[in-house]
């Protein structure tokens, strides 16, 4: 088999870059080992940023995000039972974000490659990137039991953190932290108690209500790293997340029946450079943020639209300088989301061999952001999203 980009991966970097790619006539074929059905469930992101949003609606994929998902002009922060407004619109010049379930950007994404694009190949195994250094690298793959390869001009490797891309890129350097706690995460049918989303710092650890649509919670609760998400009864779950959600006014939890529970580890971890000649990185392949800002997925539409653009440039002009701007341009801004996950993440959780020095310290950040218009717009800019490229 032959084409122009091979594509390992059909998350959302990978589908997301078909879709890009074949919008500017150029062809690919994605290779995922999962099913569709896999794919199309795996509960993850919720939070799409502004250009994120524009970026879906410019590629035709933004109907039924249109429709279903839901315009968030703020969040919540509460610490201390008190609660502020973070109100994005009024900070940043009218950006705001969009509640949209990453399963939901699948679906759309992979029902338009299937109508409209080339070849998406489930259940199909990537197993080694040979030739990176080469005018002709190939992807050798498993797909129903026998071996097989794609010889393309291109790789891109969106096969996020666990995939087999990164190891093609020899003399690489690997950052990275991993933090002593997770989340336990819920999905329950019931109503969301807010209308916007709730980052909740407490000393018993942090937890966020966030949701997937008017009648669908998704909540998270900051528990030990290495903790058995079934060792949590729905009950205990409830009662926690009341505790550390309580205010002093008449705020109140709704419970319902919890459908999901799962636990993610928190690590951030960047690898540079993001390219060995012809093997691009994209995605979690290249770099995990902890989830505390939202941003492991804008950060992957960020780099396709990235090198979609800097191909389609090639195609026009003959020139590789995109290209081979590619890992700095995406590593600026990458570096970006890193400090501000990490941020998030040590504003909001309650390490366990945290000192009272530091506790007094989180609490003076959280009294810095929501006393000063400067600390406050920094987060909101940060939040609704850094500029692509
Ligand atoms: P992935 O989604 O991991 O996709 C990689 C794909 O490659 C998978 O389908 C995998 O099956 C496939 N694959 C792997 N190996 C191979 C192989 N050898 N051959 C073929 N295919 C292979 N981000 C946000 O922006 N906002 C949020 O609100 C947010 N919340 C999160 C909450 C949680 C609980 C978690 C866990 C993550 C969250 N994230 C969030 C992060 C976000 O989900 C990821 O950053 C995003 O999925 C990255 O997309 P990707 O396409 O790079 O990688
Ligand atoms: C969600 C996940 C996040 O990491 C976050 O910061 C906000 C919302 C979510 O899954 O809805």
């Amino acid at each position: 088999m032959r084409t122009t980009v091979g594509i390992i991966g059909a998350g959302p970097a990978g589908l997301l870059l078909a879709r890009l790619l074949h919008n500017a006539g150029i062809d690919s074929v994605v290779l995922e080992s999962r099913d569709r059905a896999y794919v199309e469930r795996r509960q993850r992101a919720g939070i799409l940023e502004q250009g994120t949003v524009d970026v879906l609606r410019g590629a035709g994929a933004g109907e039924r995000m249109d429709r279903k998902g839901l315009c968030h002009d703020g969040i919540e922060l509460r610490f201390d039972r008190r609660r502020h407004r973070v109100d994005f619109p009024a900070l940043t010049g009218g950006r705001s974000v969009m509640v949209y379930a990453q399963t939901e950007v699948c679906k759309d994404l992979i029902a338009l490659q299937l109508e409209e694009g080339g070849p998406l190949l489930f259940e199909t195994e990537a197993l080694a990137v040979e030739g990176a250094d080469t005018d002709r690298p190939r992807v050798r793959f498993r797909r129903e039991g026998a071996e097989d390869v794609l010889e393309c001009d291109y790789v891109v490797g969106c096969d996020g953190f666990w995939g087999v891309a990164r190891s093609a890129v020899p003399d690489g350097r690997t950052f990275e932290r991993t933090y002593p706690f997770s989340w336990l995460g819920i999905l329950a049918d019931v109503a969301p108690s807010h209308d916007e989303l709730v980052y909740a710092r407490h000393d018993r650890g942090f937890a966020l209500l966030s949701m997937r649509s008017p009648s669908v919670s998704r909540l998270y609760l900051q528990v030990p790293a290495d903790t058995d998400a079934d060792s949590w009864s729905d009950e205990e779950i409830w009662d926690e997340l009341e505790r550390r959600f309580e205010t002093d006014d008449d705020w109140s939890l709704r419970r319902g029946p919890i459908t999901q529970k799962s636990v993610t580890p928190m690590r951030s971890c960047v690898h540079e450079p993001m390219r060995h000649g012809r093997l691009f990185l994209a995605g979690d392949a290249a770099h995990i943020v902890p989830p505390t800002g939202a941003k492991g997925l804008n950060l992957a539409v960020g780099d396709v639209v990235t090198f979609a653009r800097a191909l389609a440039h090639r195609t026009a002009t003959g020139s590789d300088d995109l290209l081979d701007a590619y890992s700095a341009t995406c590593l600026r801004r990458v570096w970006q989301a890193e400090r501000f996950s990490y941020d998030m993440t040590t504003l909001l959780h309650t390490a366990p061999d945290a000192t009272p020095f530091e506790d007094r310290l989180q609490l003076a950040r959280l009294d810095r952001i929501t006393s000063s218009r400067a600390a406050e717009t920094d987060l909101a800019e940060a939040y609704t999203g850094f500029p692509i490229g």
